[in-house]
């Protein structure tokens, strides 16, 4: 069996990619839990049947807790280690720069110095979950040549484990990938970032649990995938015979204002009639347009997306649709029947 260990499993990728590898016979599966006061499993209870079979176990540590990093190592003596686990949101960045930069940066090295340091000679194959926000303002598309300028607390801790990364690669040997990864959704997407919010308020507008939507800066473009697709790309990179950093993007653009058309536009709804503008969600340094290109994934991996723009923004409003239907029938068990938009504090405040 191949011992995998992956890191933010709980989170939408995590969830995805434990999908993936237990869909294979010959791997087992650990997933890093973090300490939470109410145990957040939405997104792996669907696992339960492999956690009965022991395919698949989780362990308590932290990014920010380099003794249980070393511990976890120790105990598992992972093949390969998927660091997934980040604070992943960038304009919360702004807000907790150095928490930021101590779970996605630091962390990273972390994680990175308990292999090195516990695995001695065993070939360990590590992923890190590197991002399109490391490019920032360079000019699109963004290609793995071009210089880096990140825009954001997020964005530069992202660039620190990046090159923490290629560092351990080149200083130790060790079998470390980075794959810079653009955005990519699904109908597990965290509800505080754009797309889900999105798919979310317009289904529940149609339904009528909801009449508006507050946005921030409809003008930024994004290359946005689905989740699925990219995970099998993760795996993919660490079966190549060497490691590597590889970009996965789809190539093409849309802004948040065609994302709300479009979703929207899906439920014959009228976005202009329910969007209002909020200046607390916009970001004091923006990411204005982030396309990249994928042709080494293509041409080394054989990666390519399969679902387009159109079908990831059908995927999850139909998703969005079910669950505000199913609210209108009556609560659902293990979810708040009352939802505390996003509304961060002022910057400075
Ligand atoms: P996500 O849904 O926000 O999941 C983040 C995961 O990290 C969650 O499981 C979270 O646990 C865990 N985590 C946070 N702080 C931790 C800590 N201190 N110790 C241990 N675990 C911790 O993110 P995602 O969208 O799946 O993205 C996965 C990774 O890819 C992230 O590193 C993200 O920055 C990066 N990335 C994402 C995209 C994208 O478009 N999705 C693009 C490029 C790169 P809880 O559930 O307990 O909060
Ligand atoms: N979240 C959010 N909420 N974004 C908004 C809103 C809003 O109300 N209104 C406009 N936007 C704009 C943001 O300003 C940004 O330009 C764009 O929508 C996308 O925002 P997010 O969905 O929060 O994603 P992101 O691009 O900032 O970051 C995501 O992608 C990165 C890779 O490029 C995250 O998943 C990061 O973890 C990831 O690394």
């Amino acid at each position: 069996m191949i011992r995998a260990l992956i890191t933010g499993i709980t989170g939408q990728d995590g969830s995805y990619l434990a999908d993936f590898l237990l869909g294979k016979p010959n791997y087992e599966v650990h997933g890093l839990l973090r300490s939470r006061s109410v145990p957040n499993r939405e997104r792996i209870a669907h696992l339960g049947p492999a956690e009965a079979d022991g395919r698949l176990r989780f362990h308590h540590a932290d990014l920010n807790d380099a003794s249980a990093l070393i511990r976890l190592i120790d105990l598992i003596r992972p093949d390969e280690v998927y660091n997934l686990a980040a604070q992943s949101h960038v304009r919360v960045s702004f807000d907790v720069p150095i928490y930021t930069a101590e779970t996605t940066g630091m962390g990273a090295l972390r994680l990175l110095e308990a292999i090195r340091r516990v695995s001695g000679e065993q070939r360990v194959k590590f992923y890190q979950a590197s991002s399109a926000e490391m490019f920032g303002s360079a000019p699109p598309p963004q290609t793995l040549r071009t210089p880096f300028h990140p825009r954001s607390p997020y964005g530069c801790a992202k660039l620190y484990a990046h090159w923490q990364t290629v560092n351990y690669r080149e200083a130790y040997g060790l079998f470390a990938c980075s794959g810079i990864l653009f955005n990519h959704e699904s109908p597990r997407r965290g509800e505080q970032f754009v797309s889900r919010k999105i798919t979310r308020a317009a289904a529940r507008i149609k339904v009528g649990l909801e009449r508006t939507l507050a946005m921030g800066n409809l003008d930024a473009r994004r290359d946005w995938g689905f989740a699925g697709d990219y995970v099998r790309a993760m795996w993919m990179m660490l079966q190549q015979d060497e490691p590597d950093d590889y970009l996965l993007a789809t190539g093409q653009a849309h802004s948040v204002r065609q994302l709300l058309e479009m979703a929207f536009g899906m439920l014959d709804l009228d976005y202009r009639d329910h969007v209002t503008f909020d200046p607390t969600l916009t970001r004091p340094a923006e990411v204005d347009v982030l396309i990249g290109d994928a042709t080494k994934a293509r041409d080394r991996l054989g990666w390519r997306p399969e679902v387009d723009f159109p079908g990831l923004v059908r995927m999850m409003v139909e998703n969005d649709l079910d669950i505000a239907r199913g609210e209108l029938a009556g609560p659902i068990p293990g979810r708040p029947t009352s939802h505390i938009p996003f509304r961060p504090e002022p910057l400075g405040s």
